[in-house]
């Protein structure tokens, strides 16, 4: 993976990110769970948090070329639970929107993006995830992904194509010295939709490309002078100071026909989770307000939830042991002094492990 120069030489030389920008796969799980109260059921997150680079190591190496990484990320309850402070600063739960349409805040503890070539890789680890979580879990939300027709969404558009690559990705995801505690790390939003696919084929071929922005067979962007100021393309560009404000998406296709369901998975990464929700204002409320993302006439948020990415090596970093001690009682709140700190947790056996984990990890 190549990273950002300046994120790069502001993180401690140990840190490494978690696997945030891999490359599109055939296959994802996206995975939210949430975890009961207690301290044995922390005690279960915490032990997986330093496994699971060998957990990955395990399955992964049973096909190579199968890519498989995860991405495990943590919303802001949990995270008060689990590490107490320092907090990643702009860490908050999702905060729902209700524009003309209603983005929803529904509950999420742990996310687990799960990517790979083949399903199989991705249902192993998942499934070796929920076994060493056990009852310290509930999932929330499940939804197995997959690529679908030239990385077409079920609307049959071609979705990804504007997406940062390299240095660019990088950039746009990983934080620098804007948190330098949590350097090396990253937030995620994840949303999924469901589609009324039988109101969206009634559309023309044209109506339809005029609400993406972008011409549906070729996957060409209109010209600015056609393109209309609702369109989705329009409205999830976002500038600051002449500068565009990226994110990385990996969203995928799902669907359940048997029940109608027909969905898009939605999962952006940004090194601050305002820029994401600068797009989600642009697309429920409008910009100007009234001027809304026409998507969503056909698209319906079910979930929505905000995480943060520690980086690979604080989640090896994370003694299975500490939950002994009251870390997070009483919850800290964000105004509390940055003096009191959390001592992180001491290696729990002083090996890694994670670089070529990540080299495994579809990371070229
Ligand atoms: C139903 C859900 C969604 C669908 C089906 C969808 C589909 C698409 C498609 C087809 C494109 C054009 C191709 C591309 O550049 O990828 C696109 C672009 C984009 N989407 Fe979405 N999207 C969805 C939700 C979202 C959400 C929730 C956000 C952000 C909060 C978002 C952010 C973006 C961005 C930043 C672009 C690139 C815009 C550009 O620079 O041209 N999308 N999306």
């Amino acid at each position: 993976m190549v990273r950002d120069n300046e994120a790069e030489s502001n993180r401690p030389d140990t840190a490494t990110p978690q696997p945030v920008v891999a490359k599109l796969t055939r296959a994802a799980i996206f995975l939210v769970v949430t975890i009961g109260s207690g301290k044995e059921n922390e005690a279960a997150v915490r032990a997986l948090c330093g496994d699971l680079a060998s957990l990955l190591r395990a399955v992964g190496f049973r096909d190579l070329e199968g890519r498989l990484s995860c991405v495990m990320a943590f919303g802001f309850d949990i995270w008060d639970r689990l590490f107490g402070v320092p907090k990643p600063k702009d860490l908050h739960p999702f905060r729902e929107i209700r524009g003309r349409h209603h983005a929803v805040s529904t509950p999420g503890d742990i996310l687990f993006h799960i990517r790979a070539a083949r399903m199989d890789l991705c249902f192993e680890l998942a499934t070796q995830i929920m076994t060493r979580l056990g009852t310290a879990a509930a999932v929330a939300d499940e939804v197995h992904g997959f690529s679908y027709f030239d990385e077409r969404d079920l609307l049959g558009f071609v979705d990804g194509t504007e997406n940062p690559v390299g240095q660019a990705a990088s950039n746009a995801t990983i934080i620098g010295d804007e948190d330098a505690a949590f350097a090396g790390g990253s937030y995620v939003i994840v949303q999924k939709y469901l589609h009324d696919l039988k109101a969206w084929n009634a559309l023309s071929v044209e109506q339809q490309e005029n609400i993406i922005g972008r011409h549906k067979l070729s996957d060409i962007e209109q010209p600015d002078a056609v393109k209309k100021p609702y369109a989705h393309n329009v409205l999830t560009s976002i500038e600051e100071n002449g500068e565009q404000l990226e994110i990385v998406r990996d969203n995928m296709p799902f669907g359940d026909i048997g029940k109608g369901e027909f969905g898009t998975y939605f999962i952006g990464y940004a090194r601050s989770p305002r820029r994401i929700e600068l797009m989600l204002e642009n697309m429920f409320v409008g910009n100007p307000p009234g001027t809304y993302d026409r998507l969503l006439d056909f698209s319906r948020a079910v979930t929505g939830s905000l995480f943060f990415v520690p980086t690979a090596t604080f989640l090896e970093n994370v003694a299975a042991d500490a939950a002994a001690t009251p870390i997070a009682a009483p919850i800290p709140k964000e105004s509390e002094a940055p003096g009191e700190t959390q001592p992180r947790p001491s290696p729990r056996d002083g090996s890694l492990g994670i670089g070529s984990l990540k080299k495994e990890a579809g990371h070229e």
